[in-house]
């Protein structure tokens, strides 16, 4: 029999290291251990519990995965009302926030700003009891709102019991839980697959999933609470301001914003508003304004609360990225590669900063899955750069004479019969080149920027040549002459010698924007690039077979075949060389090196004298990958001073280990 003393010292091992290391995954977003080492201590954990149930305690890590199904939430009273806070929508509604903050302190005090994000989630209230987590509850109406203690458990980013010391025997922390858009786009894509229905935006994602009777249902959901202030503290409060609040919740335990600001002035709130607005874009998760707080909390106690909102706190909303507007009608584009597409055209709306009047309806799939109809009440949803969609119908608005979208049979430029493909959802005209909207597609391609880059050579003067017949395909655009530009409507003697230059100048190119230029299906910059380092040159590319295709990264046998098709294909041919004939012209390329391929090595530890990011560049060059753990398909490990577990884990595995001189002297070999 195992010694319980040693197991139990095993266990209690176990749920401090995956206490440490689901903190550093979680909350600081800087891991040191694999996922696959995290999952083999936590599989050692589950089976010691499973030993020894009653060494389980409700802060053990295996407490996240949601416990029995609640048949109704409880109803909890906040000890103090959780209140909402006053918006502002322009910047004089902030400087009229300071001077009532002014007005009211006459000068009395000295004070700073906090500047943080709007987190565009559902606010929740944690209650610590000993360093543990005993109670959750959503905001309700501010004054009593639902128990969500189970779900709560299950959101990785909230400690079950707080790390170091100093806090309070009893205290409230208050934040965000939200869904950041990875976990959402995931669970929609999931949604779809298995047809269910997906969720309109993150917002109502977090929402719905905390509101989840069964817990176990919450745990499969990508949540994330961000603390942003402190509710009741037992006691004396642990800080004088609230950014010494927040500070002092990082330590123990708590993911605080990144993203957060102190200043002096109103003026800086605007220029950090302006900041967060230019990045709202591209951060992880849905913010929907920033908050402005008055730092010092006897600052904040002077100022006190008008109705149910903090005098030293405001508000300032983006513009709405979610409006309602009508579907006024539906065309179906027909796209480069054939596909139909339908478009939804709208009443005009003003939505994420711009003025939208049409929106993908992607294909008949979406129709359906959104049960759309023209005429209906549409919800629009513009977030950061990406195209409008349409994410849901307002069905109570329905007019009567709604009418159902018909798919066409016949394709809406060239007329021929539209094949539809069970697999590709897509509904495809075939006609190719003999479709002249297809010849269009192809040239505006050809042209785009991260093509050819024809300056100049924008949609609408791409329709006038193809239908002046000026042009049948790309090779025209190089015989083409300043009389006959000029000769079309809207383009004058000057405008016409600008784009002759412009081509000229688009002659001088890269084998990769070339090769992308050809819109071969499947083909984008990605993929060219990587056949550009692959084969070098076009008559080598030109002449691979399948099998030499998919040794290509990335290329499978999809992207394979339609490679080989467009050069098989005569008329394609013709245009590459007309091409050429005309003086498309690249510099050659260097091949990637092969040494290394195929194999696989992993860097740990400090490198002192190149650096982590030198080593794998200098590695990948030579062709190998470089990967983040260490398995039996490892090739070789390079290992510098502190490397810890993978190391050991090579040596466990038999994987070869060298030193960082090794490695130099090797890639000396291989300069
Ligand atoms: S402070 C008394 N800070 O916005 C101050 N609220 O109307 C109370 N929210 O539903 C809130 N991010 O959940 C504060 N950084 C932040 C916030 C934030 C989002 C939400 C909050 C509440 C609403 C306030």
């Amino acid at each position: 029999m195992i010694d319980k003393t040693s197991l139990k010292q095993e266990y209690q091992a176990l749920c401090e290291q995956l206490h440490y290391h689901g903190h550093r995954y979680y909350v600081l977003d800087a891991p040191e251990i694999s996922d696959s080492q995290y999952d083999r201590l936590f599989q050692r954990l589950l089976e010691i519990e499973n030993q020894e149930p009653s060494w389980r305690t409700a802060e053990s890590p295996s407490q996240r995965v949601g416990g029995a199904p609640l048949d109704a939430f409880s109803s909890v009273e906040h000890r103090i009302p959780m209140l909402s806070l006053d918006n502002a929508f322009s910047n004089d509604d902030l400087l009229a926030f300071q001077k009532r903050i002014n007005d009211r302190l006459e000068g009395d005090h000295d004070y700073r700003f906090v500047c943080e994000p709007k987190f565009d989630g559902i606010a929740a209230s944690l209650i610590y009891q000993n360093g543990k987590l005993i109670q959750a509850a959503t905001r309700g109406d501010g004054r009593r709102g639902e128990d969500i203690t189970q779900n709560i458990r299950t959101v990785q980013s909230v400690p079950l019991r707080l790390s170091g010391q100093g806090f309070p025997d009893l205290f409230e922390v208050r934040g965000e839980v939200y869904m950041p858009h990875a976990g959402f786009e995931a669970f929609n894509k999931r949604a779809a697959a298995n047809n269910q229905k997906p969720f309109v935006n993150p917002r109502n994602a977090a929402a719905g999933s905390l509101r989840q009777l069964d817990s176990k249902v919450t745990a499969q959901r990508s949540l994330e609470f961000c603390a942003y202030s402190v509710g009741y503290v037992e006691g004396e409060h642990f800080a004088q301001s609230h950014s010494g609040a927040l500070s002092q919740l990082k330590c123990w335990g708590f993911l605080v914003s990144d993203l957060l600001d102190s200043v002096d002035t109103i003026e800086q709130c605007i220029e950090y508003f302006e900041s967060m607005e230019a990045k709202r874009s591209r951060l992880p998760f849905d913010i929907d304004g920033i908050v402005f707080k008055v730092d010092e909390f006897a600052v904040q106690d002077t100022l006190g609360f008008v109705s149910r909102a903090p005098r030293w706190a405001i508000a300032r909303k983006f513009p709405a990225q979610e409006e309602i507007t009508e579907l006024e009608s539906v065309e179906f584009q027909v796209g480069r590669t054939g596909a139909i597409t339908p478009v939804a055209k709208l009443k005009p709306v003003f939505v994420g900063g711009v003025t939208v009047s049409n929106a993908t309806l992607h294909n008949r799939e979406e129709i359906e899955r959104l049960s759309v109809c023209v005429g209906d009440s549409v919800v629009i949803r513009r977030a950061g750069d990406v195209i409008p969609q349409i994410v849901a119908v307002v069905e109570s608005k329905r007019p009567a004479d709604a009418q159902t979208i018909v798919f066409p049979k016949r394709c809406p430029a060239c007329d021929s019969i539209l094949s539809v493909n069970d697999d590709e959802a897509a509904i495809r005209c075939d006609a190719g080149l003999s479709c002249i909207a297809q010849v269009k597609e192809a040239i505006r391609h050809f042209a785009s920027r991260d093509a050819m880059d024809v300056d100049g050579l924008g949609e609408k003067l791409v329709d006038q040549l193809v239908d002046a017949k000026l042009i049948t395909d790309v090779a025209d655009l190089f015989k083409l002459q300043v009389h006959e530009l000029a000769s079309l409507e809207r383009m004058g003697q000057k405008s016409a010698q600008n784009l002759i230059d412009a081509l000229l100048k688009a002659k001088q190119t890269s084998f990769e924007r070339f090769l992308y230029s050809l819109g071969i299906r499947e083909v984008g910059q990605a993929t060219s690039r990587n056949l550009v380092q692959h084969f070098a040159s076009l008559t080598a590319l030109q002449s691979a077979s399948i099998e030499q295709l998919l040794e290509v990264d990335d290329v499978g046998p999809i992207v394979a075949a339609h490679i080989v098709h467009f050069f098989e294909k005569p008329e394609n041919l013709c245009t590459v060389n007309a091409l050429l004939d005309a003086g498309v012209v690249w510099q050659d390329v260097a091949q990637k090196k092969t040494d290394l391929a195929g194999q696989t090595w992993v860097l740990t530890g400090t490198l002192e004298t190149m650096g982590r990011n030198e080593a794998k560049a200098k590695l990948l060059e030579l062709g190998a990958k470089v990967s983040g753990s260490v398995s039996k398909k490892t090739t070789r490990v390079v290992a510098g001073p502190g490397a810890g577990s993978k190391l050991a884990k090579a040596e466990s595995l038999g994987v070869d280990v060298w030193t960082e001189d090794e490695f130099r002297e090797f890639l000396q070999h291989h300069a």
